[in-house]
Formats: C-alpha cells, structure tokens, sequence
C-alpha cells in the first residue's frame, strides 16, 4: 500500500474513534470540474487558459472590478457559461454533505461561484461562500439589488442587465451596470468569511479540496489550523503550506476518487454512492 493509502485508513480510524468532532473543510475549483464547470488555473483546461477570445488585457481582468466597470461583456460571456442550475454536485460535494449529515461538518469554507454546495444539500449555515456566488446581484453603482429572474433572461442571453432603480434626474432610471454578488479582484471578501474565520481555529480535522490556494486571504485558511491538526489535502498538485506539517496527509489525483477511498476507509462507501445517484 502506498503512503497515502496508509494516511486514508489513518484519518479514516480518527474520524470512527469519535475523537474528531469538528471537520473544517476548504475548497475550490477543483471540485467542480466533475460536474463539468472548469478550474481557473489548470493549463489547457481552465478558464483562464481559454479566454483568449474574449479580448482582455489578462485573463484575470474578467473578475476585475475596474476592467468590468470599463467593459462588462467578457464578463457576461463568461456567466453564460458558469451560471448554475446546468451542473450537478459531484462525489466531493455529496461527501461534504455526509460529514453535515453525521454532525461533523464544523464549518465548509468554498471559493466557489457555482452554488453546488446548497445544491448537495449541506445546510447553508455550514458553507461560507468566500467569493460570494450567483445567487444574487445588485447595481455597482447604486448598490440597489436587481430582480432574480430577470438576471437569469439576461445571463441566458449573454447580455448586459443594468439598474432600474428611480433617480430623480432626468433620465428617471439609475442605469449603472448589474453584477452577482461574486467577489471581483479589488473588492472585499463578505463579512461571513471574517466571522467565521474563528471556526477554522478549532477544527479538529482540515480537509482541503481542489484549490491552488492562489487567492488570499482564503490562501492562509488552512493555516489557522492549530499545528498538531491533521490537515488532507485531496488535489491534483501539492498547493500552499500542505506536506510542510507532521500530520499532513496528501492524497494527489482527482478529488472524487481520493474522497472514495477515505469514504470506504470510513464505511461510508455505499451511502455516499447512493446519496449521489439519488
Ligand atoms: P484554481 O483553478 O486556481 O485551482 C484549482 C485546483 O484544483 C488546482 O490546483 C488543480 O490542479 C486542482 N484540480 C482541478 N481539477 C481537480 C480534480 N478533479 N480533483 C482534484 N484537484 C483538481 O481554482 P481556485 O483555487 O478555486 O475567483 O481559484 C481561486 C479563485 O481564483 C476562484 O474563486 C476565482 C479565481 O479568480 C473568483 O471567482 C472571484
Ligand atoms: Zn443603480
């Protein structure tokens, strides 16, 4: 058996001893691309690699706040794509929602946009959506939120919605461009992810899932664990500060085979596959 397998059964047997009572789980890109959403930094796959024909001064001007300001379209070509309710959760979200389940799920910190986290069912007051999502959306100059249904006509369409709030000057409409509630670059991270921020102090357990760990501040989350916490990193490369500590456990390659392996060191092999199918 490799090293890893070793691990698995490891923190496997940890969980079942009952010692673990508070899983603090961090994820990213990486366990969407299941489902059929792309990463952002994978080299001939991810987004970022693949927005050549968008017209941008650098891939990452699409999640820019100024560049949006300036030229919303690549934008709006982009949420055409990601926008949710196309995708379904993968094994890795469905895992996360048996750790809940079984009242092991402390806290799920995710960086993703795609909302498929509510989707597996994991109550909302266990996920902190770090970079905010798709749910909902409002004026970036106004601040005046913008109706669901007619921002899902227009994401559908890959065009522009702009705000239809009442001024009182001439042209009656505030007009200013609408954008989901997603953390752009030079914008703040929402207040939940500070206030929970505590709860990845007292985790017992970290397990860290299908993220470069590239943007910060979410980066230095899995660093707020204390020292002698098991940290697993289920990834395809070995990313931020995981392997650099005792007890850290690396299982590299996909997520969704990684998460089987633990989930049958577990016993919880076959509820996991059912609760996916279902
Ligand atoms: P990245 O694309 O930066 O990283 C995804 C990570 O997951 C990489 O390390 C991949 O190797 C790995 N990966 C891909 N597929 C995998 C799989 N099936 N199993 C296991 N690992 C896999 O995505 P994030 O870290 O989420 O911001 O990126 C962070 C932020 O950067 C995003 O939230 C986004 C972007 O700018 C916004 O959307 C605002
Ligand atoms: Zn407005």
């Amino acid at each position: 058996r490799t090293l890893s397998e070793r691990s698995i059964s490891a923190v496997a047997d940890l969980i079942n001893s009952g010692k673990v009572r508070r899983v603090v789980v961090m994820t990213g890109a990486g366990i969407s691309t299941a489902a059929g959403i792309p990463d952002f930094r994978s080299p001939e796959t991810g987004l970022y690699a693949n927005l050549a024909s968008l017209d941008l001064p650098e891939p990452e001007a699409v999640f820019d706040l100024s560049f949006f300001k300036e030229n919303p379209r690549p934008f709006y070509a982009l949420a055409k794509e990601l926008y949710p309710g196309r995708y379904h959760p993968t094994v890795s979200h469905v895992f996360i929602s048996l750790l809940a389940s079984k009242n092991l799920l402390h806290q799920l910190f995710t960086q993703n946009i795609d909302c498929l986290e509510r989707a597996a069912g994991i109550p909302e007051d266990l996920i902190v959506e770090a970079h905010g999502s798709f749910a909902t959306q409002r004026c970036v100059e106004c601040k005046t939120t913008y109706d669901d249904d007619k921002m899902r006509d227009h994401v559908r369409r890959g065009d522009v919605p702009r705000c239809e709030a009442k001024t009182g000057g001439l042209e009656g409409v505030c007009d200013g461009l609408v954008k989901p509630d997603i953390v752009f670059f030079g914008e703040q991270l929402p207040r939940s992810f500070f206030d929970r921020m505590p709860k990845a102090a007292q985790a017992d357990l970290v397990l860290v899932m299908g993220t470069s760990l590239q943007v910060h501040p979410f980066a230095s989350l899995p660093n707020q664990a204390m020292e002698y916490v098991p940290r697993v990193l289920f990834n395809m490369e070995r990313v931020g500060t995981l392997g650099s500590q005792a007890d850290d456990v690396l299982v590299l390659g996909d997520c969704d085979t990684g998460v089987r392996k633990l989930a049958d060191a577990l016993g919880w092999g076959e509820e996991l596959e059912k609760v996916w199918k279902e």
